[in-house]
Parts: structure tokens; C-alpha cells; sequence
């Protein structure tokens, strides 16, 4: 069982993330601004405990960031001295309020290229969870979609398809990090999609696939 930090883990992505890898029984910190309301969301959720964002990232294996893009930047300069050889796993959509229906990835590509460049070369990167809606995921339910998994690090690559299948997920490699622009893009698509064919949250599924799990 691995030791894991969710930075704003206070938010609805991060809290429905820490419960089910709280309940698969890893040992999960809760990250916000606030250590108080870290502890609240720990104790909400079955996390092992709440600390600041930069607590919550030390000594990890993995460090998973749900923050909204408006801070993005700003949290990963917080947590870049304190992530270690953890995987980081970037979750941020950078979508573009009010417009968040239309595709308006950063000039750079995508936010997974965002943050390697915030957080440097050497760091073990993950991008994953774009499509997935956290108002399902902080329940229960099987939740009918996929999920897409990118880095450059198959290894770590790896550890996260396997903490999706933890989670009751079904976790898909998409391949490299650059890729991550793709479900990125997609969100605003599925965000269209539920206002326009009354989704409660549409997501992706692949079909035609032969191996159970190729990384
Ligand atoms: N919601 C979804 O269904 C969903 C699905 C897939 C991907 N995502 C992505 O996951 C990320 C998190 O989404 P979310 O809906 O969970 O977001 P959220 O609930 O709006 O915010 C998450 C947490 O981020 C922290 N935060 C908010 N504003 C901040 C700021 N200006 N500076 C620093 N920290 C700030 C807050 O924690 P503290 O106040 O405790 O510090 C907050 O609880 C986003 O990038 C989103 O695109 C979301």
C-alpha cells in the first residue's frame, strides 16, 4: 500500500480520489492551504490525516494535485521542493471560464507540459483523471468510463493505471505525457455533452481492446 498526498484534497476531484484510495486502504493526506480543512476533509473521507499542501507532498510515493488551473502554477512552485522521487500526478484540465464547452488548451499544449516545466525534468509526471467526474467517483457506484493515464515514465505510468484499478477504475495507458492535451481537449467536449444529451457526468470508454493491461 503506498503513501499518498492529494494536494486540495478539499475540492471535489481530490476528496472523491482520497476516499476511494483511502478505502482500497492506502495511506492517504489530505493537502489544502489550510491544515485545518485538511483535517475536516481527512476525517470527511477516511484519510489517514491532514496537513498544508507542502506537508501533504513530503515524503510520498505518489503526490496527486487537484487544483483548478488558476492555481495551478502557483501550487506546483509550493510543492516542487518537497515532492521528492514521488510520481506526481497531475490531474488539471485547464479549462477557460465561462467558456468552458469550447477547447482552449494553453499556448504551451496542455497542462501535463505546464506542470513538467514548473516542476522540472527530473520529476516522475503523470497526467491522469481528466475524464472522470467527481461527483460520481465520491461514491460507491461502478462508474462507467475510462480512464486515460500519460507519462514519459512507464513505471510510474504503471503505478497509476494500477491505482485506477484500486479505485474500481479502469485505468488506460494513453501513452506519452505530450498526449495528456488530448483528454485535456476532451473534457470540454463531455462537458458539452451533458448539457446537450442530459448527462450526469458523460465519460469515455475504449473498445476493441485485447490485453487486459499493456502498459
Ligand atoms: N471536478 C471534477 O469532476 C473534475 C474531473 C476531472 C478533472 N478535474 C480537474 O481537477 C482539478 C480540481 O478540480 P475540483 O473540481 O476538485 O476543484 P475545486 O473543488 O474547485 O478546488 C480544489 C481545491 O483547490 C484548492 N484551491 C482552490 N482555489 C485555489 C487557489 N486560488 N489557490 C490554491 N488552491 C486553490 C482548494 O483547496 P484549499 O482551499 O483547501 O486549499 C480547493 O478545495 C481541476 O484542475 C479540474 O479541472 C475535475
Amino acid at each position: 500500500m503506498a503513501a499518498i498526498g492529494v494536494i486540495g484534497g478539499t475540492g471535489a476531484l481530490g476528496k472523491a480520489i482520497a476516499r476511494r484510495l483511502a478505502k482500497a486502504g492506502h495511506s492517504v493526506t489530505i493537502g489544502s492551504r489550510s491544515a485545518e480543512s485538511a483535517e475536516i476533509a481527512a476525517q470527511e473521507v477516511g484519510a489517514a490525516g491532514g496537513a498544508t499542501n507542502s506537508d501533504a507532498a513530503s515524503g510520498k510515493d505518489v503526490v496527486i494535485v487537484t487544483v483548478p488551473y488558476s492555481a495551478h502554477a502557483g501550487t506546483l512552485a509550493q510543492i516542487k521542493d518537497h515532492v521528492g522521487s514521488a510520481i506526481v500526478v497531475d490531474t488539471t484540465v485547464p479549462l477557460v471560464p465561462p467558456k468552458v464547452m469550447r477547447v482552449q488548451l494553453p499556448e504551451t499544449g496542455s497542462a501535463a507540459v505546464e506542470a513538467l516545466a514548473h516542476l522540472g525534468e527530473g520529476v516522475r509526471l503523470v497526467s491522469a483523471f481528466h475524464s472522470v467526474a467527481a461527483h460520481k467517483l465520491i461514491h460507491d457506484e461502478k462508474i462507467d468510463c475510462d480512464v486515460l493515464v500519460f507519462s514519459d515514465d512507464v513505471e510510474a505510468r504503471g503505478v497509476v493505471v494500477g491505482l485506477c484499478e484500486d479505485m474500481d477504475l479502469r485505468g488506460l495507458s494513453g501513452g506519452a505525457l505530450v498526449n495528456s492535451a488530448a483528454a485535456e481537449a476532451l473534457t470540454s467536449i463531455l462537458i458539452y455533452m451533458n448539457k446537450t444529451y442530459g448527462a450526469d457526468g458523460a465519460g469515455i470508454r475504449f473498445t476493441g481492446l485485447t490485453k487486459a493491461r499493456a502498459i
